[in-house]
């Protein structure tokens, strides 16, 4: 693995290889701290949009590991306005040992990765977010003990970055995914066939029908109706999606201990009501604190020299 772009970019074997170093650098910071295994290494953070959980997340996780980053703002670098694109990878590139980037136009991150002489990891694009995945499938590795393949999760709403990436991760961990989204907000067909073509996938099913994708599920995900960027399209999503919503009438059709994941932040009592939110049945602050664990196991695979 160079970058981490899409979860294209890593085989299943190097997939499951991250759960495991994630699930070994969470229980060795949780009794008392991780080795420095990024002592001097320095991570710059690139953001175009808003975030919590991706920015604090790797910086904590950076210094954690013995290493450093560096949040560049939105009005800071203003990719490809101040300073083309392929110019910023070869500048930052030279300055820092890995870029981590969230971006707009995927093709934005593509452009870093072709240029970067350092690692790139997607924090986000309009088509993937697959630290996001990572840690998701990662706390499904928890919550199933490290057998993965076989289990069937529900991913029910947009079919956006977040349902993209939780695709193609479902298909590497061969897990069922059924993904259920109103007409015309279906994930893009091209990923879809990616995510079927991969050797370790399991069954893959895309409806409109949330009863159908819930049946009996063992995690049910969702995600906003309206993404960083589509703010426009807000009031007529507001008007689509309502059955979609993850509510405690969907989640009875579900397997009586399904968990439920959102990787937040949470519009309440629009993809997912308070009372879901609340119920034993969700993972989703464990789930947050699990990008990390997960992006930790990934900076190491990137940058360090040493064997973790
Ligand atoms: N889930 C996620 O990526 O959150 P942030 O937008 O806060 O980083
Ligand atoms: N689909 C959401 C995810 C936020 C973490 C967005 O792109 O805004």
């Amino acid at each position: 693995m160079t970058h981490f772009i899409s979860l294209a970019d890593v085989t299943a074997a190097e997939f499951l290889d991250l759960l495991a170093l994630a699930k070994q650098l969470k229980t060795e910071q949780k009794r008392g701290g991780n080795r420095p295994l990024l002592q001097g290494k320095t991570l710059g953070m690139v953001f175009q949009k808003p975030s919590l959980r991706t920015r604090v997340s790797f910086d904590a996780g950076m210094l954690q590991l013995g290493g450093h980053a560096l949040y560049l703002s939105p009005n800071e670098i203003r990719l490809g306005e101040r300073e083309s694109t392929p110019d910023v990878a070869r500048v930052l590139g030279g300055y820092v040992d890995a870029i981590m980037a969230r971006v707009f136009a995927h093709n934005d991150i593509q452009t870093l990765a072709a240029y970067s002489p350092v690692p790139v990891i997607n924090g986000l694009s309009d088509t993937f977010h697959p630290c996001q995945a990572l840690a998701d499938i990662f706390t499904l590795y928890e919550q199933w003990d490290g057998a993965l393949a076989g289990h069937t999760m529900a991913y029910v709403g947009d079919g956006n970055n977040v349902s993209h990436s939780l695709l193609l991760a479902s298909a590497l961990a061969g897990i069922n995914i059924r993904v259920a989204s109103p007409p015309g907000y279906e994930p893009k067909s091209a990923v879809v066939q990616q995510a079927r073509s991969l050797p370790s996938a399991g069954e893959i099913t895309i409806t409109n029908d949330p009863l159908r994708a819930v049946d009996g599920a063992e995690a049910i995900y969702t995600d906003v109706w309206a993404s960083m960027g589509q703010e426009k399209e807000q009031q007529k999503r507001l008007r689509i999606f309502p059955p979609y919503q993850v509510n405690t009438e969907l989640l009875a059709h579900a397997e009586q201990n399904a968990i439920v994941l959102h990787c937040l932040p949470a519009h309440r009592g629009e993809e997912i009501t308070d009372e879901v939110m609340e119920s034993p049945h969700s993972r989703v602050f464990e789930q947050a604190e699990n990008r990390l664990h997960a992006q930790k196991a990934l900076l190491v695979r990137l940058m360090a020299r040493e064997e973790a």
